[in-house]
This record gives structure tokens, sequence and C-alpha cells, in this order.
């Protein structure tokens, strides 16, 4: 396997037979690389240069270069025997299955391509999906992209508000959904939820609606349309032709949590992206012609894009979309697709593995899983317990997992093993060639091994992020919290080995079951209940979840603590924001440690609460530090190094005893 590897090729290639040295050239050599990496896609015009510092923090990759993305994930495989292959294997929350080729995938993205241009949607406007896992979210993800027009997709477990804010920031023109669809035998009110945040956003002149589920859902005239009717008098040889995108050319905005309220509208573009998505997918799972390959996110977070859609696509691999959720209606559910589709690289999250743990080991084994090849993690720290778990139940105790260290920001998967390299559990391993990725102190200067510090990048790769959509100015934030370097947001270490080992945010972001939550974004959402006058929102470590939310609650005059108000600020949480942001804990205070210009402070609330909960050690050392309240150590994975024992907070310092 190892000599067959696609990374061992290209290694070769360059005359090297070891992945350390290899990468040591690749930092030395990053637009070879590159360069690379983007001949073996489409390109309608070649770039002049590979890579440009426009003004710093901003830059652009492929300069001068024409491509669409959607012309390397369908038209390019339209003269080659992947034409006849399956692109995506489905099956339905309700066990029902059908199966796409390339070719049909191109006639149908093709089809709507041309009802949208009917629209009047052209190169450039701005689309949101808020649809189910089902093949006509991929076929509109495509169609807008072959426009030239924007896609935002938002995650369908997200309440009107969200989509409602979404849809104002992106200037959306129109929405596409369907009118519902089950997840785990629980119906979602997809078209319902849309008018309810339409109502309030003057840009959308349509909305689109595909019927899933046949429901009754009210139509408004002039303004909504049935998917199946705009179609209608389209045959299937329409073909419209892909625009010709400059390689800087928008090509999606996907909203994500940050530190402040409002959601970032993260920008990625045609060129780069493209070739950032195609790299590491064909690298790091290592695909190969007969593969069939399982990512079970959610098409509405970035590992959906990246390696759902525009990574598999753009590799001509065979890939299984699944609309349920793992343990309905049995907890075998994604053992059982994963065994009759003969998967053989699977790549899921923490939480899916810690979830499916509980249930014991006999479920994974009534299933012939003996297809599978690779394994993967995404999304938050894998403990190793799951980690062992996974790779002795799935992985038959030989399977190498890739834990795969990225963010919305940073497009593709950026420290990762390949498979040639050794693994360790809980450990994201190496960088990814010419990544430069590295652990340092505030001053962006190397911590050394074995220390904590900031994880950080120092050289833009193609598939970054290239502003927040509407505000260049909290995009430039990411190079400037630390010099001259992008600024994950992550707390890490490296180890004797060089092996990063990533523990969690180091900001208000809360990762729940491996979503990405800001603190204000619930904050916001309880404020706006008229019982409430302050809240705190932080993520609590959680076994399953990772973390879960907690909040403390400072309640107006004259409302009193009790279960009944505590069980309605979840359900408006549940309804303004959505179910992931519902509080798994809610405690009524009288006060919060504030700065003195009024600042809640999080990360002292989020030690004290933690250090509740945290086991002592049989071994330690106590060791007294104090810390400024700003600069309270992010003690989110609780490893051993880093363990709080004891906290107190006085005088706006919060004192702790760490091991
Ligand atoms: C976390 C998801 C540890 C991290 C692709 C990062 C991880 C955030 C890992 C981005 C991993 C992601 N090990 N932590 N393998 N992968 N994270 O934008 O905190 O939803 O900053 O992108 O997830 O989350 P996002």
């Amino acid at each position: 396997m190892v000599e067959n590897a696609n990374i061992t090729a290209y290694m070769k290639s360059k005359g090297f037979d070891d992945y350390e040295t290899f990468y040591k050239w690749s930092l030395e050599h990053r637009d070879e690389y590159w360069d690379d990496q983007a001949k073996e896609l489409h390109w309608f015009e070649p770039w002049q240069k590979t890579f440009e510092w426009t003004t710093k923090p901003f830059f652009k990759w492929f300069v001068g270069g024409k491509t669409n993305i959607v012309y390397n994930c369908l038209d390019r495989h339209m003269d080659t025997p992947v034409r006849n292959k399956v692109a995506f294997h489905w099956e339905g929350d309700n066990g029902e299955t059908r199966s796409m080729t390339y070719e049909q995938l191109y006639v149908e993205t093709n089809r709507l391509a041309k009802g949208l241009q009917n629209l009047g949607l052209k190169k450039g406007d701005r689309v949101a999906i808020y649809m189910p896992a089902i093949l006509e979210q991929i076929i509109a993800v495509l169609a807008v992209a072959r426009l030239g027009a924007v896609h935002t997709v938002v995650f369908g477990g997200f309440a009107a508000n969200a989509l409602r804010d979404r849809i104002i920031d992106a200037q959306a023109r129109l929405v596409i959904t369907a009118d519902g669809n089950h997840r785990g035998g629980k119906l979602i009110q997809l078209k319902n939820i849309t008018d309810e945040a339409v109502a309030e956003t003057p840009t959308i002149e349509k909305v689109v609606v595909f019927n899933r589920e046949g429901l009754d859902v009210s139509m408004k005239e002039g303004r909504d349309i049935y998917w199946h009717d705009l179609l209608a008098d389209i045959p299937a040889d329409t073909v419209v032709p892909c625009e010709q995108m400059d390689s800087e050319d928008l090509l999606y905005i996907l909203y994500t949590s940050g530190s402040t309220g409002k959601p970032k509208g993260v920008v990625h573009v045609h060129g780069g992206y493209a070739v950032g998505a195609y790299a590491t997918t064909k690298f790091v799972f290592d695909i190969k012609d007969n593969d069939i390959f399982w990512c079970t996110a959610d098409v509405g977070w970035v590992t959906g894009h990246s390696y759902i859609i525009y990574g598999p696509l753009m590799t001509g691999v065979t890939s299984v979309l699944f609309e349920g959720t793992p343990a309905y209606p049995n907890p075998d559910r994604w053992w059982s697709v994963a065994e009759r589709f003969k998967v053989t690289i699977l790549y899921t999250s923490p939480t899916g593995i810690r979830g499916l743990m509980r249930f014991g080991e006999e479920w994974p084994a009534k299933h012939d899983l003996s297809h599978l090849r690779l394994l993967g993690s995404v999304g938050e720290p894998i403990n190793p317990e799951a980690w062992m778990w996974y790779r002795h139940n799935i992985g038959r105790d030989e399977l190498p997992i890739m834990d795969t260290w990225w963010q919305t920001e940073t497009g593709s998967i950026m420290i990762s093993p390949t498979i040639i390299q050794p693994l360790k559990p809980g450990s994201a391993t190496r960088p990814l060639p010419t990544i430069e990725a590295d652990v340092v102190d505030k001053n962006s200067h190397s911590v050394g091994l074995g220390k904590g510090g900031f994880l950080i990048i120092r050289h833009p790769w193609p598939s970054q992020m290239r502003t927040i959509y509407n505000d260049p100015a909290r995009y430039q934030t990411y190079w400037e919290t630390l010099p001259d370097v992008y600024f994950a947001g992550d707390a890490a270490t490296i180890d004797k080995q060089g092996f990063i080992r990533v523990q969690g945010r180091v900001d208000d972001v809360i990762k729940v079951s491996g979503h990405r939550l800001g603190s204000m974004e619930i904050e916001s959402s309880l404020v706006s209940h008229p019982a409430v006058a302050e809240v705190a929102a932080i993520g609590k470590p959680d076994e399953l979840k990772g973390e879960h939310v907690k909040v403390f609650v400072i309640l107006k005059n004259g409302f009193e603590p009790s279960d009944e108000l505590a069980k309605e600020l979840k359900l408006h949480v549940r309804t303004t924001v959505g179910a992931l942001a519902v509080p798994e804990e809610l405690e009524f205070t009288p006060s919060l440690p504030k700065t003195r210009s009024g600042k809640i402070m999080r990360r002292v609330i989020r030690a004290v609460s933690w250090v509740s909960r945290s086991v002592i050690p049989v071994h330690w050392t106590p060791e007294h530090k104090t810390y400024p309240y700003h600069c309270v150590p992010d003690y989110k994975n609780r490893s051993r190094q880093n363990l709080v024992c004891s906290c107190f907070y006085s005088r706006g310092h919060i004192h702790l005893v760490t091991m």
C-alpha cells in the first residue's frame, strides 16, 4: 500500500523516498509543488504567476489563470471512463437508495443551471442553499458554481434567524430549499423555516423548492417555484457552458462562528481552492480508481464542501451521501451503510465515533467492514480512547487513521499524516507539503518541542480563504493577532518527534459535536428573550460531544429563576439559532466576572467552571501561577501537563494551581 501511495509516486518524481526530506524540499519549492498539482486540473487559460502577495495580508494564487471548479468536477470527466462511473451512492433517512453516475450528475447540473439562468441568475450573484443531504443539494451547489454565481450553503439544522442573517449578509437573490425532510425519523420543515427567514430579507427574489417529501407547503405567487416546474421544459441534452472564472473569482461564502456575535462569511475562490481540495483528497485519502469514499459530514459545513463535493468529484472517485443519522433506527446504521456500499475509505468525526462507542462493539461486529482500507477523523481533537476504539473495531487493528486538522478558513486539510507516515493516537502528526505550521508564543517565536503555544501557519496556501465577505478588516485580524503569521485560534504542542497535537480553541469558539458555534451567538439569542438581562456562554468538556454549551444567566428585575423558565430559554435558543446551540446546562446567577470596561470574562468563568469538574491526577507537582485575566491559558483539553487543580479569582486576576 505504501509503495503504491499517491504521495509516494509524487515524491519519487521529485527524487525523494522519505516524507521528511520531501517536506523540507517543499518548503523551499512551494510554487513548484503547487504548479504541479494545478497542472493536473483543467484551465481555460494558464496562470502567469503562481503566487503573489498583493497588499499583505491579501494575496493571490495562480494569477491570471481562468478555470471553473465545476469543469474540473464534471466536464473534464466526460471524455474519460469516469463518465459512466457512479459519482454518488445515496441513502435516505428511511432507507431508500439511489445512485447517480458522473454523466447523470453532469446532465442534471446543466438542466438546473439552465433553469436558474431562466430566473435571471448570473455570474457573481449570491444564492443561499438550505437543503437536506440529497443529490439535489449537490446538483444545486454545482449548478450555481457552473454559472459563476456564489453559493452559501446553510446547514439544515440552523433555525430561521440564522438563515435570515446569512441571507442578509450575503445579499442573496435566490434561495434553493426543499419542502422538508426526515433526519433520524424526525421531520424538519425546511420550507416553513425558509418562509420565516425570507419574510425579512429584501434581496430574495425567488425561492426554488425541491419536492422531497410531498408536504403541503405554501407557495407564494410570483416568488416560489417548484424545482420540477422550473426544469419541466429543459431537455436532458441541455448544455450551459461553465462560466470561465478568474482564479481569484468567488466560488462560495461559508458562514462560520468567531469571537463576535455575527457569523463571518469565509470567502473561497475557484482557482486555489480547487487545487487545495484536489491535492489533499488525492494525497491524504490516497484515492484510487476503485475506491468508495464516504465522508459522513454535512454539506452545510466546510468538510462537506471540500470532501463530499469538490475534492472527491475532482478526483473522479465514487462517493456515498447519507441523509440520516448514525444510530437511527439502530446503532449500526453507519456500519450497515458502509457494508452495503462496500466503502473503502471512511472519513468521520470523533463525536460520531464516541457516540457509537457507547452502544458497544457488537454493533460494528455484525457487519462485514473488510472493504475498508483507510480511516479519517476531523473536526475536533480525537481522544486516544476513541482513536483506539475506531482502529480496533472499524479498522481491524491495522488500518491507518488520518487525523486531519484544518478549518473553514483553511479550505482544505493542513496537518495530517499520509499513509506512508507513522501515526500517533490523538495527534494530527505532521503538516502536509509546503504547509509551514508551527507552535509559537505571542511574538510568533517557536516555543520549541514539548511546550504549549498558539498554532500558526507562516505562509499562505492556495485554498486559504481570501477574505471575510464584506469585512476585510476582520480577515486582517487573522494575520495581525500575532506578528506576520496566520493565527488559527487553536492551542497546540509539538512533541519530541515533531508531531503536532492540537488541543482546542483559545478564543470564544465552542465546538459542540464538531460543529462550530460562537459564545456570542448564543448570548445574543438569549438576551433577546424578555426575561434575560445578561448572559455568558461557555464550552464545557463533554465526554461525548467534545464540548457542550453551558450558560450563566442574569435575569431582569421581576423575573425569578425556575425550571420552567430554564426550559423556555433553551427553547428560545432552539428556535432562534438551532438545535445544535441549545445549552445543555443553564445556571441562573446574580453576577458575572467582568473587566473594568464591562466585558464579561468568559475565560475566568470557563476556568472556574471546568476546575470544579476536573480530576486531580495521582502524580502532580503543585505550582501556583497567577495570570492576568486575559491570558488565562486554555485548559479545554485537560491534557496532563495542563491540568488545573484548583483556581480562584480575585482583583482582576485568576489564580491557577496547575500540575
Ligand atoms: C478544530 C472543521 C483537533 C480546531 C474542518 C479548528 C481539530 C476547528 C481538528 C475548525 C483535528 C478541526 N484535531 N482539532 N483533527 N480538526 N479541529 O472551521 O479547533 O468547523 O480550529 O472546520 O476545529 O473548525 P471548522
